[in-house]
């Protein structure tokens, strides 16, 4: 049984790095005429109410998304981002926050696809009125790691898939792995992105040396934390593993990252990674 609910954490300083890479990976994707599949194998319920009490509880979008509403020196790519949270509200307010399934639906071209997997009984309700009679979606009340199989590699031999657990089960570290390994086989030319949050280091290492491991090519990481590692307040930075990235990701990272370090770090503990955990020979 699934507790997990994402509207708690709607919009925090996770989601704005993970919603970020997913807006420059699927624009990248539109630069070629060519349609793309996009499959989000933990896709939520695609929309977020943050004046509802589950979104209230911790505020967790005033350290993310509502700190960028403030500024005006936003780079280039955090622009994008904030300009399409905006198209969702109106001016000056912010009450609601697009999942990963609606910034999707937003770009996409009506040649590309949307495939989208979630388990929890409540959020695929939501889900489904996202995806509303669209002709390019299809929703899955299924489990994203396992019923991929028959849509990769995809018909048109381009997409990314986005795999955004919560990590409720600690094995979800480890399937994660196996999972890409499975797909990266299938569809080896594909994008993937996983997102991972640092709340024990120790974790996280092992999820880096299992990647190096697995035989799969050309991985890049990119990580935004707020606070510096600790054992003790839950989650401290997160990042996204990057398999087959655009090659004009790590130029544009290289310059929002250390922004988004020092506008929404604590008390200047802010910080970040980027690093090739894997080459492409
Ligand atoms: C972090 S949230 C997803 C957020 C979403 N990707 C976004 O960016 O808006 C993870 C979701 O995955 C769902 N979930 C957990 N395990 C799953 C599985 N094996 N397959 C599909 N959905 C799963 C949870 O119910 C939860 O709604």
């Amino acid at each position: 049984m699934l507790s997990y609910r994402h509207s708690f954490h709607a919009g925090n300083f996770a989601d704005v790095l993970k919603h970020i890479i997913l807006i420059q990976i699927l624009e990248y994707l539109k630069r070629k005429d060519k349609p793309f599949s996009y499959i989000d194998t933990h896709a939520g319920p695609g929309k977020y109410d943050l004046s509802s009490d589950y979104a209230l509880k911790n505020r967790e979008f005033d350290s993310g998304i509502a700190k960028l509403l403030k500024r005006s020196d936003l780079p280039e790519c955090v622009a994008h981002y904030v300009s399409l949270v905006k198209r969702f509200n109106s001016p000056g307010k912010l009450i609601r926050y697009p999942g990963s399934p609606l910034i999707a639906k937003q770009l996409l071209r009506d040649k590309d696809h949307l495939y989208l997997f979630e388990l929890h009984n409540t959020e695929i309700e939501i889900l489904k009125t996202v995806a509303d009679k669209d002709k390019r979606i299809k929703v899955f009340h299924a489990d994203g790691l396992k019923n991929w199989l028959g849509l990769l590699p995809p018909t048109e031999r381009r997409g990314l898939v986005l795999i955004d657990p919560s990590y409720e089960i600690k094995s979800d570290y480890q399937q994660v792995v196996e999972t890409l390994a499975a797909m990266y086989k299938r569809f080896a030319i594909g994008t993937y992105a996983l997102w991972y949050p640092v709340i024990d280091r120790s974790r996280n290492q092992k999820l880096e040396h299992a990647i190096q491991a697995s035989g799969i090519k050309n991985v890049q990481l990119f990580e935004l934390g707020i606070n510096a590692d600790s054992n003790a307040h839950g989650m401290t930075a997160s990042g996204v593993i990057v398999i087959n990235p655009p090659w004009t990701l790590a130029a544009e990272m290289k310059l929002v990252l250390p922004w988004l370090a020092g506008v929404l770090g604590d008390n200047g503990e802010g910080f970040y990674r980027i690093l090739t955990l894997v080459s492409d020979d």
